[in-house]
């Protein structure tokens, strides 16, 4: 990702999630120390280019923190996110990662079984970590032991 894509980033985000990055999280993302963004586009035939999909992640010492994973929504099921996720552990262990950590909603299954076909598990939970869903869903904390 470079600072151009980042409007792009930006509203894709915002299409997805109930709580966006801003841009400006995006510009410090790509500053960040550790710091790893990767967008994949596809040329559409009216020659516009589209993002697809894109991962956010930072390597700091042994661990890698996984924040951003999404698919267009009409790319879903076809193995974009395996494929950046997988690209991305490999980049990870190459920079001498020994764990890889992310948290997700517990509601949400599909992120769950995505990562759970990755080999990570559940390690623990963090109580009311989205306000904005009702009473306030628990996010699940997952790891995954890179070597
Ligand atoms: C979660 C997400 C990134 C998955 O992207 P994707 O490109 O569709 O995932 P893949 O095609 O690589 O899926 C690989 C496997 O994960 C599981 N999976 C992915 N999405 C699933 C869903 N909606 N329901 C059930 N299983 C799902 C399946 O086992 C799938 O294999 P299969 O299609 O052969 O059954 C995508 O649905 C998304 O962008 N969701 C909104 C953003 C989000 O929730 N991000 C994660 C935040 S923690």
């Amino acid at each position: 990702m470079r600072e151009a894509d980042i409007d792009g980033l930006a509203a894709m985000d915002r299409k997805i999630f109930d709580r966006p990055w801003s841009r400006n999280a995006f510009v410090e993302e790509l500053d960040a120390q550790g710091g790893q963004s990767f967008g994949l586009w596809y040329h559409h035939p009216d020659g516009e280019k589209h993002l697809g999909g894109y991962i956010c992640f930072r390597v700091f010492l042994d661990e890698m923190h996984i924040l951003r994973i999404a698919v267009a929504p009409s790319w879903r099921r076809q193995g974009i996110a395996s494929l950046v996720l997988e690209r991305s552990l490999r980049i990870a262990a190459e920079k001498e990662a020994k764990t890889a950590l992310l948290e997700v909603r517990q509601s949400n299954t599909g992120a769950l079984s995505l990562y759970t076909n990755f080999g990570f598990s559940e390690i623990g939970r963090r109580k009311g970590y989205y306000p904005e869903s009702g009473d306030g869903e628990d996010a699940l904390v997952l790891l995954k032991q890179l070597m």
